[in-house]
Parts: structure tokens; C-alpha cells; sequence
């Protein structure tokens, strides 16, 4: 009883594995967290944003963000954020790893929706 219970334990635990290795990841695996730091830069209140891939097994490259009418009196690095009309490249396009926040703060008199536009995924 007790062996056949850790049996069905075990391959229900290696399915598991399996099925979270195999599953596939989209744009939907990419989170986009924005909060006001409490600090403000020339008096605009300033924002920090975290990119994450939340794909377990997967990179995710090439990642484009909707930023539509984006601005920020604070400098923000291109090779992190990269404005570009409506739309925002990430870590200049360079893979962004599993659970591994892509980071940057701006500032505005309010913030800005970002959304994930387009990446490129490889497993
Ligand atoms: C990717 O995101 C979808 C939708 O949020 C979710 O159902 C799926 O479990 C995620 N995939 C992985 C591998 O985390
Ligand atoms: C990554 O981003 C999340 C969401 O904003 C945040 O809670 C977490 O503290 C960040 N982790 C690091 C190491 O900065
Ligand atoms: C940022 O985008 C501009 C074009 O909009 C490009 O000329 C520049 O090389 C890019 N910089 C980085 C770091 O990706
Ligand atoms: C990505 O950006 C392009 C150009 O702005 C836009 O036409 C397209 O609808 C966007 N895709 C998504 C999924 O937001």
C-alpha cells in the first residue's frame, strides 16, 4: 500500500517535471511591475520598472515593449530602454533569463502603461 502510493507519488511528481520542461512559453510569460519609488526628480514623482521571464526554461530575446507617448525627464539608459515611437526595445535585444529582473526607473508627472508588444523565445 505504502509502495505503491510513493510509486504514484513519483511519477505523478516526474509528469509534473515533464509537463513544466515541455510547456511552452509566449508573451504572456513576460511580466511588466511598475511601482513609484516614493522619490521625485526635478518635482516628478518616479517610477521603478521590472521586467521579468517568467518562462522557466526559456530566454526570451528581442523583447519589445508598447510604450506609447513615453517620457521621463530622468536619464534611462537605451541599452536597458530603448524609446523608439511607440514602441520600446529591452536590454538592447539581448536575452533577458528566467527570473532575472531587466530594471529601470523614470520619472513623469504620471506613469506610463507599458505592455509587452513582441520577444523572441528560445527554449
Ligand atoms: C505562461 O503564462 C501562461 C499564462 O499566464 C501560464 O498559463 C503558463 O503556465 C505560463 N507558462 C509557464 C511555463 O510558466
Ligand atoms: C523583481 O521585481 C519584482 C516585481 O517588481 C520585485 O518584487 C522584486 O523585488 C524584484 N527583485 C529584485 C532582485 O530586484
Ligand atoms: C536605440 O534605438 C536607436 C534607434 O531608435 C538606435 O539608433 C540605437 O542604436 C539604439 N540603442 C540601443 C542601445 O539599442
Ligand atoms: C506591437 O507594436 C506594433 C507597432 O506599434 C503594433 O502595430 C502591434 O499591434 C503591437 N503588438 C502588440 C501585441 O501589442
Amino acid at each position: 500500500m505504502v509502495d505503491s502510493t510513493i510509486k504514484i507519488l513519483t511519477l505523478v511528481s516526474f509528469l509534473v517535471l515533464i509537463s513544466q520542461g515541455y510547456s511552452k512559453c509566449s508573451l504572456s510569460n513576460l511580466s511588466i511591475y511598475q511601482r513609484p519609488t516614493g522619490h521625485q526628480l526635478k518635482q516628478f514623482p518616479e517610477y521603478r520598472v521590472d521586467i521579468i521571464n517568467s518562462c522557466p526554461n526559456c530566454v526570451q530575446r528581442n523583447v519589445k515593449i508598447n510604450c506609447p507617448n513615453f517620457e521621463t525627464v530622468e536619464f534611462v539608459d537605451p541599452s536597458i530602454f530603448n524609446v523608439s515611437g511607440d514602441v520600446c526595445l529591452v536590454n538592447g535585444g539581448k536575452p533577458i533569463v528566467t527570473n532575472v529582473n531587466v530594471t529601470f526607473n523614470y520619472a513623469w508627472s504620471n506613469s506610463f502603461i507599458l505592455t509587452p508588444n513582441s520577444s523572441i523565445i528560445n527554449c
